[in-house]
């Protein structure tokens, strides 16, 4: 396989995936900038990626991607399959926040936003799949969040969307290394991108209003996160070193934050333990990395 990848991001209109495009491109990797509607809602953020490519000679493509309709994943996917004739890499990352108190949170809402956050990566790894198991080789890389290892209350929600995607991705990473592909999943702390003013408040005000100084707890927890974001760049940074080390010596999990509040503990201890209990269920030799050699399947 060339070192240079073919990449196919999720998200890429703005914050990480837009800095996660110019980033990898400007190394040579040939990005699928994919984004919903980049003939609307995003025309001025497509134009600005193309322009960019243009003046630079980037190998950038932007393509059509909304992560909650199957259709648009798996045409966005082909079109991409059908210009490079592969996916190295699949980055996760189309995703938002949600803050307020639980119980004001509609189930209308939390299903939206399991929508995104956790199905947007099911619909886009069952598609890239198929093509990544014929070439036995491939990442599948999901952008979850310190919250996806630590709760804040008022954020609940958006953990349990990344709780789900932290356990999906690490089952993904047992069943598909015999097949040489790598699961990755990047936990990026607060840093600046437009997540803050994308983000959805719990819209049932009424029962926020019942809370007394609890319902104050949003504000503070947003307030925080705002003041202690970081520069993006260094969560681009770290991508690019994932993209590039080779096939079989990725991490796991990759923790990415200004500041670090003992995730880095809770993912070596969860190592551990995990390694202890594939060992006592018998299936330590199933799950080890093999490169580019099938077990399944094709
Ligand atoms: N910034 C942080 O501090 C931080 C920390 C940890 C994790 N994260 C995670 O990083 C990821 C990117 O967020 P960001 O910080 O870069 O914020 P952002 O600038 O708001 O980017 C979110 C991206 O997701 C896209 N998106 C939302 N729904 C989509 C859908 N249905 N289909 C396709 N794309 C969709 C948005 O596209 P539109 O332009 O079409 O809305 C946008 O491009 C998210 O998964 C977020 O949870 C962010």
């Amino acid at each position: 396989m060339s070192s240079k990848q073919v990449v196919l991001i999720t998200g890429s209109s703005t914050g990480f995936g837009r800095l996660f495009t110019e980033t990898l491109a400007r190394k040579g990797h040939t990005v699928f900038a994919t984004m919903r509607d980049p003939g609307g809602r995003n025309a001025k953020n497509a134009s600005e990626i193309r322009a960019l490519a243009e003046k630079e000679s980037l190998p950038v493509h932007v393509l059509e991607m909304d992560v909650t309709d199957d259709g648009s994943v798996e045409r966005g996917v082909e079109a991409a399959v059908a210009k490079a004739g592969r996916i190295d890499v699949a980055i996760n990352n189309a995703g938002y926040f949600l803050t307020g108190l639980e119980e004001a949170v509609t189930t209308e809402q939390a299903r939206r936003l399991m929508d995104t956050n956790f199905l947007g990566p099911v619909r886009v790894n069952r598609a890239v799949l198929p093509h990544m198991r014929r070439q036995r080789s491939g990442v599948i890389m999901h952008i979850s969040s310190g919250a996806g290892r630590v709760i804040l209350p008022s954020a609940g929600f958006y953990c349990a969307s990344k709780f789900a995607l932290e356990a999906l991705a690490e089952a993904y990473s047992y069943e598909l290394a015999g097949q040489g592909i790598e699961s990755v999943i990047v936990e990026p702390g607060a840093y600046e991108t437009p997540v803050f003013g994308n983000t959805v408040t719990a819209a049932d005000e009424g029962r926020t209003n019942t809370y007394g100084a609890v319902k104050e707890i949003p504000a503070k927890v947003n307030g925080a996160l705002s003041s202690r974001a970081g520069n993006a760049q260094e969560v681009a940074d770290a991508v690019l070193r994932i993209v590039e080390t080779p096939a079989g010596e990725k991490q796991l999990r990759y923790y990415v934050a200004p500041q670090n509040f003992g995730v880095e503990e809770i993912n070596a201890l969860t190592k551990q333990i995990q390694a202890k209990v594939l060992e006592g269920f018998g299936l330590a030799a199933d799950t080890k990395f093999v490169r580019g050699k099938a077990a399944g399947a094709f």
